[in-house]
């Protein structure tokens, strides 16, 4: 095997991680049993989170679940001297906008830092811009830096396929791309990288990077949320912000789900997020209108009908 081209230093004076959680071969007893394990590691506590924050994404749950269990087991087999090296863990997460990639991207993370397969746990979050400069010569120190700030955590690389320009045959994109695949490679052993974005076109680009497509080990398919999931998901954030509908005001909300889910850019839960802080604006603008009123734990916390039919989505 050829030595590594490019091989991104630990940033110096990075303590072991100790937090509750932290891997479980740091721990003395060799862990024997799945249980040892999932004590250990307390990845359940990651998946009770997952099941409690996240609506609905059955079969990502599920997959992340098959993931960790293979994971469990190969820490069982790498006590028993039976696995040699660290597995590929790099995987590519595909879905329309607002379906949640980014979101279950930092919980993975935080499962490979439990079950020790990353130092650190954190995310780092890039596109296109952060990886690939301007002129000749910037693209390699910028992939690097990013690399170095993802080293020991996940480097999650949205609309992954823009680093892929075919049609220009001098792009840097292609130099950021080798510079990846080596370092996914020579240190997957510290070092996970997602790549995000739309599925059809992941697919395509996939096509054309054979050595990309040959490094991803798992390949996870957000689907689109369902009527009643981008409801649950309405209630699920109002609830997180002390918010609440009032009598009528949820089934407006239905209303105004089924006209922007026909519209242009229907962004899925990130739509739901944005229509939930313009009805709050329109909350505080009305109660702002009534200066001398005293205002109640009700009035401050309840969104009217009118706070959602307000909007744009019902003219016409
Ligand atoms: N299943 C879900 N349940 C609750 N909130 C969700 C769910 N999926 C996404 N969200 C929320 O929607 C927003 C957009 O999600 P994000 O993970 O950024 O989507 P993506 O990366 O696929 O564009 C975030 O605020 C996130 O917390
Ligand atoms: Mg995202």
């Amino acid at each position: 095997m050829n030595p590594p081209l490019y091989a991104v230093p630990a940033a110096a004076g990075e303590a072991a991680p100790t937090e509750p959680g932290a891997p479980a071969t740091d721990t003395a007893a060799i862990p024997r049993s799945v249980g040892d394990v999932l004590r250990n590691s307390q990845i359940e506590t990651v998946f009770d989170e997952l099941d409690r924050d996240l609506v609905g994404l059955a079969p990502v749950k599920q997959r992340i679940r098959d993931i960790a269990a293979l994971l469990v087991i190969d820490r069982l087999r790498l006590a028993l001297g039976l696995q040699a090296h660290a597995p590929s863990l790099h995987m590519s997460f595909t879905g329309n906008p607002g379906t949640g990639k980014t979101t279950v991207a930092m919980r993975m993370a935080q499962i490979l830092h439990r079950l020790g397969y990353v130092r650190k746990g954190h995310l780092v979050a890039v596109t296109r811009d952060d990886l690939v400069g301007q002129y000749i010569g910037h693209t390699a120190p910028k992939t690097k830096e990013v690399l170095k700030k993802a080293m020991g955590g996940v480097l999650f690389i949205d609309e992954a396929y823009y680093l892929y320009k075919p049609e220009n045959e001098r792009d840097y994109g292609q130099e950021a791309i080798e510079i990846l695949l080596q370092v996914m490679e020579n240190q997957r052993d510290d070092l996970v990288v997602i790549l995000a974005g739309y599925k059809d076109r992941m697919d395509t680009f996939f096509r054309s990077n054979p050595g990309m497509s040959s490094r991803i080990a798992h390949h996870l398919d957000f689907p689109d949320y369902s009527h009643g999931e981008l409801q649950q998901i309405a209630d699920r954030m109002l609830d997180g912000m002390s918010y609440r509908f009032a009598d009528g005001a949820r089934e407006v909300f239905g209303e105004y789900l089924t006209r922007r889910i026909a519209q242009p850019h229907f962004a899925n839960a990130r739509s739901v997020r944005n229509a939930l802080d313009r009805a709050r604006l329109r909350q505080a603008s009305r109660l702002f209108a009534d200066r001398e009123r005293a205002l109640t734990q009700g009035d401050l916390t309840t969104l009217l009908p009118e706070d959602i039919r307000a909007s744009r989505v019902f003219a016409n």
